[in-house]
């Protein structure tokens, strides 16, 4: 069976006319667990039956976009659930109009000292860029840095779009290895604007940069969804998957946090491909999950920490979020987490959070972070939520980019601090 919104998005799939938002309003729904207990699925009703475009779940509340025309059916629903909704937002499409409009009015990037060093290409950090722009920074720092800087096209997607991965570093054999990543989910737009001013962040300084900055191996993978980033800036703001398609349905896209090989049946994803957690058809059915793991796996060796971005909620999570159990050395990895709030806070202000993921998140398999701790080993394996924490959600003016990018960039400096 198949709902109006989802009728509509097959036609938009082949029309590629761009999703609006009109009036879509978002909420913030509390205590759906009593409801869950009574097995009613909140989230998934109001996505099957409301066409809800569900932004976040977690233990304590549930985001979702309701369009229009549905807004009326699903507050009886929630009604006869006994369940409320905070408005965050009346009017979805007016928040990524605003986006928009922020964006343009940026100046052009500052010149200055910093550009003498610093790569200057038309990459900047006042606005979010397509992926084309994302790509030519990267090309830029390896053209810059020839002799530390390694550019591998690991792969393509289902669109045939490549995928790129950074590596810096003065002594690949012998330093220890961190992974850094960003836009596994596409509308999460922030975060491949935080991995790339990572990248900024260390090459721009790459001389003066402590040793335990400079004494490791970076791998850097700004955009691990290409397809999925470029539809969400063409076609639909709100989209997360990749632009996979599947042999059993219209519906396009995998999650591809949900698609690695840990837990990958159980908790916290769906079999159903037109559901935004479709978790695939197999483990690394995907090709940026596969070329992801093989590139990794080939690299363990020293591998001391996987870092990946996402938005929103601001926190900072740790293994393991598939089953309710914690990691081994958990109390370490709280440790460094809170360290990186504290010095969040110092920096800008913000509050982040630092917890162990089935806690604040739920449990969920086929995670990226879950892989890379249980596949390849590796001991300090977080997952980053930027900001905000719901007042604009994946629609993060691009005025924010800035502090945010510098949030994320404190969180990686703490850890590779830890490694030592
Ligand atoms: N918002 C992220 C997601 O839903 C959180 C990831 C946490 N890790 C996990 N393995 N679920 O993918
Ligand atoms: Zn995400």
């Amino acid at each position: 069976i198949m709902n109006n919104t989802q009728a509509m998005a097959m036609a938009l799939d082949v029309n590629e006319i761009p999703q609006r938002y009109d009036e879509a309003q978002l909420w913030r729904i509390y205590n759906i667990s009593e409801a869950m207990q009574r097995q009613v699925p909140v989230g998934q009703v109001l996505e099957q039956k409301f066409g809800g475009n569900i932004w976040k779940e977690n233990s304590k509340f549930l985001d979702i976009s309701i369009g229009k025309e549905q807004l009326k059916a699903a507050r009886s629903f929630l009604d006869a659930q006994r369940l409320d909704a905070q408005v965050l937002s009346e009017n979805v499409q007016a928040l990524i109009d605003e986006e928009h409009l922020d964006g343009i009015n940026a100046t052009a990037p500052e010149q200055g000292q910093r550009s003498k060093k610093a790569a200057r290409s038309s990459m900047h950090w006042k606005d979010y860029h397509d992926l084309e722009t994302i790509y030519a920074f990267m090309r830029e720092i390896r053209s810059k840095f020839p002799n530390i800087v390694r550019l591998y096209t690991i792969g393509q997607t289902a669109e045939g779009r490549d995928l790129k991965v950074l590596r810096i570093s003065e002594n690949p054999r012998e330093y220890k290895k961190i992974w850094i990543d960003g836009g596994i989910h596409a509308r999460e737009w922030i975060s491949p604007a935080t991995v790339t001013f990572i990248l900024y962040q260390l090459m721009s300084n790459w001389e003066n940069q402590p040793a335990h900055i400079r004494g490791l191996t970076w791998y850097i993978m700004p955009v691990m969804n290409p397809d999925g980033y470029e539809y969400s800036r063409t076609t639909n703001r709100l989209w997360r998957k990749n632009r996979s398609p599947s042999r059993r349905s219209n519906c396009l896209g995998v999650d591809l946090n949900r698609n690695f090989d840990i837990g990958w049946a159980g908790y916290g994803s769906s079999t159903n491909p037109c559901s935004d957690t479709y978790r695939g058809s197999s483990p690394a059915s995907e090709a940026e999950t596969k070329v992801v793991t093989e590139f990794l796996a080939k690299r363990k060796y020293n591998l001391e920490a996987y870092l990946t971005y996402h938005s929103y909620g601001q926190m900072i999570v740790y293994p393991w979020a598939y089953k309710a159990v914690k990691v081994k050395d958990a109390s370490v990895l709280q440790r460094v987490g809170n360290t990186a709030v504290q010095r969040i806070a110092q920096k800008t202000g913000s509050t982040y959070q630092s917890a162990v993921t089935h806690e604040v998140l739920g449990i969920a398999g086929g995670g990226s972070d879950d892989w890379s701790r249980a596949a390849l080993g590796v001991k300090y394996v977080y997952t980053v939520e930027l900001r905000d924490r719901g007042t604009y959600g994946f629609v993060l003016p691009p005025k924010f980019i800035k502090d945010t990018a510098l949030e994320g960039w404190t969180v990686a400096e703490t850890v590779a601090q830890a490694i030592g």
